[in-house]
């Protein structure tokens, strides 16, 4: 099986956590682009959905799911999102599509966090992806040498403008044993809008696809 079936039977599982009547969470990439397929089988069973960027509301309003502006929305019963890396702890790497800011902001007003992912982003530490930090542009190079004092290595990610106007850097070397810690110290880094480890509000529940079908795990 290739990684996109693996993503797309991921994406397809997910459908079991969309209640009807109600607004979904719904994140960013090309696992979660399956998940807005599946979606699009239940459109007239759902009032719409909260998107984290502008590609997945594009596919959602071409699939006529309304898309909600998160200023009205309280409270969402489910968020679905793929994920970079993901540990036994439920804490994630996410941002290698630089929608890391809107997907935290989603999140958070989720109920339940539901990662979908091939079984390649399990990893038993998380950092062999590089961590992605968005910054204003201003403070680019003033965080990197923030972050090398940190310990990490840099990397400035060439042509990259976020949906929110911000640039992105992504975070080589680290291997990452106390990711809440380490999301909090680089949130304190003035200039930093946010980054990629989704540690302190992490996944609930991660369907995760291999050969022998998708596993839940919680
Ligand atoms: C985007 C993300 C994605 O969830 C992450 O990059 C995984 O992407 P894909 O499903 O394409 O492998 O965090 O910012």
């Amino acid at each position: 099986m290739s990684q996109d079936a693996l993503k797309k039977a991921a994406g397809w599982a997910a459908l079991d956590y969309v209640e009807p009547d109600t607004i979904i969470g719904v994140g960013t990439g090309s696992t979660v682009n399956h998940f807005i397929d599946a979606l699009g089988t239940m459109a007239d069973q759902i009032k719409g959905a909260v998107s984290s960027s502008e590609a997945s509301t594009e596919r959602l309003k071409a699939l006529g799911i309304e898309v909600f502006d998160m200023n009205s929305v309280s409270e969402l019963s489910v968020y679905v999102d793929g994920a970079d890396e993901i540990n036994a702890k439920m804490e994630m790497i996410k941002g290698g599509g630089a929608a890391l800011t809107r997907e935290k902001i989603v999140a958070s007003i989720a109920k339940k966090f539901v990662c979908i992912a091939d079984e390649s982003k399990l990893v038993d530490i998380l950092g062999q992806f590089p961590l992605p930090v968005e910054v204003i542009p201003m403070s680019r190079s003033a965080v990197a040498r923030e972050i090398v004092r940190m310990g990490g290595d840099p990397v400035y990610r060439e042509g990259c403008i976020t949906d929110n106007g911000c640039q992105i850097i992504d975070v080589w070397g680290w291997n990452i044993d106390a990711a809440k810690d380490l999301e909090n110290k680089l949130n304190n880094i003035v200039g930093v809008v946010t980054n990629g480890l989704f540690a302190q509000r992490g996944a609930d529940v991660l369907l995760l696809a291999s050969e022998d079908g998708v596993k839940t795990i919680k």
